[in-house]
């Protein structure tokens, strides 16, 4: 699949700039605020009585600051922080190195925990809830286990298909944090602090602009902001304007909603060949040549989201807010 500029998931162009940007401290960290309400008071309480703080589960979709948010956690309450993901740790004895190599106070991170096979699923139980590992040495009737008691530390999962998490996992993380699409006035921030630390001017209009159409999403803000600036500074432009925002991201593809030319041929091929729906998802994938699956996982969501595509029981239907997007008249009305 293409690379898309206004993909959540993180791309190759990135990864140079995300390590910099990112936000160190819960006070630096825009947005979220119930999550880092809690947090932080979940934080503190941990420090007064000098215990690690509990396991934490952040849940969301990609780019919205699920890693950001551990490595702030670990940062606060002034630990190690050691990274790992579900799919890097293949056999449970992986996952017993990384755990017994562990200092008292650090957070282990484990992205993509929903990837977690279940065999290594069940040594993180006992390590998660009373920290200890049972290990296993040999095998056959000469097998035993030994008990290795393991530093207090603080396991902090991501994912972004919570759904998919095992139930007995799920239960023993004592906080569960659903990130949320940002809003456009966070955004804005975020841009504005992005736009600070590459040392570029841009007015308060260009700001809301990227914020605008950037679907709820830091990563895709500034990813876009970067773009951006390239083209106002070959254009010599010393503070950015909204005009040369609105001219690069036009140029981009990237429309007033965060839509690109894939949503258009989605939103476009529902109009033009049914009406505007209901119609089946198999249909719209063979009338647009994508396949179902992607249509669903990745294409679909954004747009539900904002309102401009429905799930009936007969098929997807494109609203009335959609058609207005593109200033056109809704059949039959
Ligand atoms: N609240 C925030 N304030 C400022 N910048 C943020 C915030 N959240 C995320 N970012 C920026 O967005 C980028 C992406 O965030 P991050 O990598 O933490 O997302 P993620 O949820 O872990 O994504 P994935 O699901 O792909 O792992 C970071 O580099 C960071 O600069
Ligand atoms: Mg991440």
């Amino acid at each position: 699949m293409e690379e898309r500029m206004v993909s959540g998931d993180v791309q190759s162009d990135d990864e140079s700039i995300e390590y910099s940007l990112r936000p160190q401290t819960l006070a630096q960290y825009i947005g979220q605020s119930k999550t880092k309400e809690n947090l932080s008071i979940f934080i503190e309480a941990a420090k007064m009585r000098n215990e690690p703080l509990d396991h934490v589960l952040l849940y969301g979709p990609p780019g919205l600051g699920k890693t950001t948010l551990a490595s702030i956690i670990s940062n606060e309450m002034g630990g190690q922080f050691r990274s790992t993901s579900g799919p890097a740790i293949e056999r449970a004895g992986d996952l017993a190195a990384i755990l017994s190599s562990l200092e008292a106070g650090d957070v282990l991170f484990i992205d993509e925990i929903h990837r977690l096979p279940r065999a290594v699923e069940e040594v993180l139980y006992p390590a998660m809830e009373d920290f200890f590992l049972d290990i296993v040495i040999g095998s056959g009737s000469e097998a035993r286990s030994i008990r290795l008691d393991l530093p207090p530390f603080t396991l902090v999962g991501a994912t972004t298909r919570a759904g998919l998490l095992s139930a007995p996992l799920r239960d023993r993380f004592g906080v569960l944090s659903r990130l949320d699409y940002y809003t456009t006035e966070d955004l804005c921030a975020i841009v504005e602090r992005t736009s600070e630390i590459f040392d570029v001017d841009i007015s308060k209009e260009a700001a809301i602009e990227v914020a605008r159409r950037s679907r709820g999403t830091p990563r895709i803000s500034n990813r876009l902001l970067k773009r951006v600036r390239d083209i106002a500074q070959v254009k010599g432009e010393e503070t950015v304007s909204k005009g040369t925002t609105q001219q690069a991201l036009s140029m981009l593809q990237v429309d007033e909603e965060g839509l690109d030319h894939v949503d258009h041929k989605l939103l476009l091929g529902i109009m033009d060949h049914f009406q505007g729906g209901p119609v089946g998802l198999d249909t719209i994938a063979a009338t647009i040549g994508e396949e179902s699956q992607t249509i669903e996982d990745v294409y679909e969501p954004f747009l539900l989201q904002i309102g401009f595509i429905q799930r009936t029981p007969r098929g997807r239907l494109v609203t009335t807010k959609a058609y207005a997007h593109f200033n056109r008249e809704v059949p039959g009305s």
